[in-house]
């Protein structure tokens, strides 16, 4: 059972945070759902590319606020990007579903709440007493 996302209160990260699991709902459908390869790789080109853009924009918020812990929550950020352009290449090559599946459904799926609950929590309290 998936955990639900902890509410930030800044609506720009609760906005990009609702997207990322809408994307990765989307996702998940298509590799139960979707008999045309091609479109499971575009959903899941289309989610990286969202954790990319996801991770530069809070990025940038640490670094133009002077945030003290950039460096941990950047390397949770690298982490999770290497792991999942690790598994689309495999999966370019290798096109295992329950492959992606098991890793999007057990791994990723507890990992951004988890990630959202202790990371970015602390970087939205210390947005908030800016
Ligand atoms: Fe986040
Ligand atoms: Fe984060």
């Amino acid at each position: 059972m998936r955990e639900r996302l902890t509410v930030l209160g800044i609506e720009e990260m609760d906005g990009i945070h609702r997207q990322e699991l809408e994307m990765l709902d989307a996702l998940l459908e298509a590799i139960d759902n979707e008999t045309d390869e091609t479109r499971v790789t575009l959903k899941f080109e289309a989610l990286l590319e969202d954790m990319r853009r996801h991770f530069e924009y809070e990025e940038s918020l640490m670094r133009g606020k002077g945030f003290g812990m950039y460096n941990i929550h950047k390397s949770d950020h690298d982490k999770m990007l290497s792991e999942v352009r690790y598994l689309l290449g495999e999966w370019r090559s290798r096109r295992d579903r329950a492959r992606i599946k098991e890793y999007f459904e057990y791994e990723f799926a507890f990992w951004l709440p988890q990630h959202i609950a202790a990371m970015d929590t602390v970087l939205a309290e210390f947005l908030r007493g800016l």
